[in-house]
């Protein structure tokens, strides 16, 4: 989910409370997404699809306020992603707001898992914009095995191990996995098989928000407040996205890695981030 800073400087909430706002506009968006199916498109049937009004209603809010949530990103993101290089995978790149911030020189192509399709025409117009041309590739679909690999072997990425959703090995040079594993379906065999398609000495770059760190240099009453929020229908209203995760475990049991720098940005917040790069044992 995005970064929380465009957020806090607009209004001078209390700490704790500003991921309201952010539930307030997953509200907002879901509301109008049944609005339009019923009085725009002339389909109630629609509304009765849960899954369809959520994620349609995530996409409808990220369409409009993606490019002002990405402004400004935590932690050393930039340094991070102006370094890629290579075979890359985005996972969820949804609109594309971060491809700005990537430098096409030294990347040889990008395949962006994205499986909201209404936001591919956002993302195919930034990935040219940011200069990326015929090297981007959108895929329509998602980072969980059963959806990337059958994906990818279609693009003519894999072999014919790729068939029945089994991964091979090796695949890109670096993965980058930006506000997405919140959202994703079993994180942690999602993450597992991410790190399959990973090179031996590959890099994933990481920022993603997670479960609060109160034990060490989070906040209790930070912690507290992601129950209240996921009590009030965050991950309902917010396309899945789970605030309460603990990505940064999944990471660190998904294999070996020579490399595993993740540091914690605004540690005391409610959406707490990591964010780093993690190298894969050669
Ligand atoms: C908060 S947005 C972030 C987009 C982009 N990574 C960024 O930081 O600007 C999360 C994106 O993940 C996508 N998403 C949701 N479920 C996913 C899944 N299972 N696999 C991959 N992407 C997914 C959403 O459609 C959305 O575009």
């Amino acid at each position: 989910m995005p970064s929380p800073v465009w957020i806090q400087k607009l209004l001078p909430f209390p700490r704790l409370l500003w991921p309201s706002l952010l539930l307030g506009m997953g509200i907002y968006h879901f509301v109008m997404t049944i609005l339009e199916a019923l009085f725009l498109d002339r389909q109630p049937a629609k509304v009765f699809n849960l899954t369809y009004v959520r994620y349609k209603a995530f996409a409808r809010m990220w369409k409009k306020n993606g490019a002002a949530m990405s402004q400004e990103m935590p932690g050393p993101l930039d340094a991070l992603v102006g370094k890629c290089r290579g075979l890359i995978l985005d996972v969820g790149p949804g609109s594309g707001e971060l491809l700005k911030r990537f430098n096409p020189e030294g990347i040889t192509a990008i395949y962006g898992a994205e499986p909201a399709g209404d936001l591919h025409e956002g993302l195919l117009k930034n990935a040219r914009t940011a200069g990326f041309g015929e090297k981007y590739h959108a895929l329509l679909c998602g980072g969980e095995p059963e959806s990337l690999i059958p994906a990818l072997h279609k693009s003519g990425l894999l072999g014919s191990s790729g068939e029945g959703a089994i991964a091979e090995d090796g695949v890109f040079d670096e993965i980058c996995c930006l506000r997405v594993l919140c959202g994703v379906p079993r994180p942690r065999e999602t993450i597992k098989g991410l790190y399959t398609l990973l090179k031996p000495g590959g890099r994933m770059v990481i920022c993603e928000h997670v479960v609060n760190p109160w034990r060490t240099e989070g906040s209790m009453a930070a912690r507290v407040m992601q129950f209240v929020y996921a009590a009030m229908g965050w991950s309902f209203f917010l396309g899945g996205c789970e605030m309460q995760r603990d990505t940064r475990e999944y990471l660190q049991d998904a294999g070996e890695w020579e490399t595993f720098q993740l540091q914690y940005v605004q540690p005391k917040n409610v959406v707490p981030y990591v964010v780093g790069e993690l190298i894969k044992k050669r």
